[in-house]
């Protein structure tokens, strides 16, 4: 209720309202709360309380992490366990630091609850978040490292296996993202083909850590299936269901008229993440980590209902805050 009502507007007013200003001061601010340690011990009491559990091989404190695409560079992840995270994906991280699509690249729809972004993998590189990682020391809860393929890069496959190797001190899992719409092809990655060659690099170069792979919500059932079939023969230990959509289907009012191009996330995702996920869940047994409009409990107790093992939230902290997290923790709890 405080944030909704008092936070939330000063922080969408910050920086005139542009949202990446917005962005760029919570994450700072993330990153100095980080350093006060008892402080984040303390906020972690009131946010967390959620039942751990053990997937693919990992501990987590609780079963809500932060998506891929908040903390890019890894700078606050000594932050979000405060709000009750159960883990914090960083990334997406590719080989060489890249500016990203020129701005404005980010845009609110509050009438949706949706943002639409064409960020386009803006991020310092791996090697910048290595270094980074290192110099933070462990993080209170698993750290999960979303890598993606660099604009300039004609090697995709190379160029995946160079993060990954720079990264592995440092990753509780890694997960591959070949499905952000916002950089020309990459999606191309989830056929058949393209996606067996990928993972039959990055798998071996992951060394025994766990690899995720991150589909979007615009793939047909039946490609789903054929990415299934693709992950089981090569190992991976996971999906992530789902990334942004090109869809423009659920927006309300006002926002029917908004032209961006991008991708869309929030509350008008939540139906076709919910299906996908439960369309994976059905189809194998390998962990599902449920994300895509996630904004109250109920919706995340309906992704543990289709499957999901652990969820994610992105788009519903900008519009709900830290209680989200609370609240799925709690609710989670009661159920477990
Ligand atoms: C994202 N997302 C994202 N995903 C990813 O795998 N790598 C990334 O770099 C990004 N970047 C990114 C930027 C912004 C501004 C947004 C809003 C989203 C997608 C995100 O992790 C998630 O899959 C979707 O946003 C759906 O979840 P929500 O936002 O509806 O909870």
């Amino acid at each position: 209720m405080v944030y909704q009502h008092v936070l939330r507007p000063a922080l969408f007013r910050t920086g005139g309202g542009d949202p990446e200003i917005a962005h760029e001061r919570t994450i700072g601010a993330l990153s100095r709360l980080g350093r006060v340690r008892p402080l984040v011990a303390g906020l972690r009491r009131l946010y967390g309380g959620a039942a751990p559990r053990t997937v693919f091989g990992v501990r987590f404190p609780g079963p809500v992490g932060l998506a891929a695409g908040m903390d890019k560079n890894g700078v606050a992840v000594r932050g979000w366990p405060a709000f009750g995270f159960g883990f914090v994906e960083v990334g997406t991280v590719t080989w060489h630091a890249q500016p990203g699509n020129p701005r404005p690249r980010l845009y609110r729809l509050p009438a949706s609850e949706a943002v639409i972004n064409r960020m386009g993998f803006n991020n310092a590189g791996a090697s910048a978040l290595a270094g980074r990682l290192r110099s933070l020391g462990p993080a209170p809860v698993p750290v999960g490292i979303s890598v993606g393929r660099s604009k300039v890069a004609e090697d995709a496959e190379a160029d995946y296996v160079a993060s990954v190797r720079a990264l592995w001190p440092y990753a509780d899992y890694f997960a591959v993202n070949v499905s952000s719409p916002n950089t020309p092809g990459l999606r191309g990655l989830q056929d058949r083909a393209a996606l067996d060659s990928l993972l039959s690099a990055v798998v071996p170069a992951a060394e025994g850590r766990p690899v995720l792979v991150k589909i979007a919500p615009d793939l047909s059932l039946s490609a789903v299936e054929s990415v299934l079939d693709v992950c089981h023969s090569r190992g991976v230990a996971g999906v992530i269901a789902t990334n942004t959509t090109l869809s423009r289907a659920g927006l309300s009012g006002v926002d029917r008229s908004v032209s961006q191009p991008g991708g869309l996330s929030g509350r008008p995702l939540f139906a076709r993440a919910l299906e996908v996920v439960s369309f994976v869940g059905k189809q194998t047994d390998l962990p599902v980590v449920g994300v895509g409009g996630i904004l109250s409990a109920d919706d995340a107790l309906r992704m543990f209902d289709a499957g999901a093992s652990l969820v994610q939230v992105y788009t519903g902290f900008i519009y709900r805050g830290p209680g989200l997290v609370r609240r799925i923790n709690r609710e989670s709890r009661v159920r477990s």
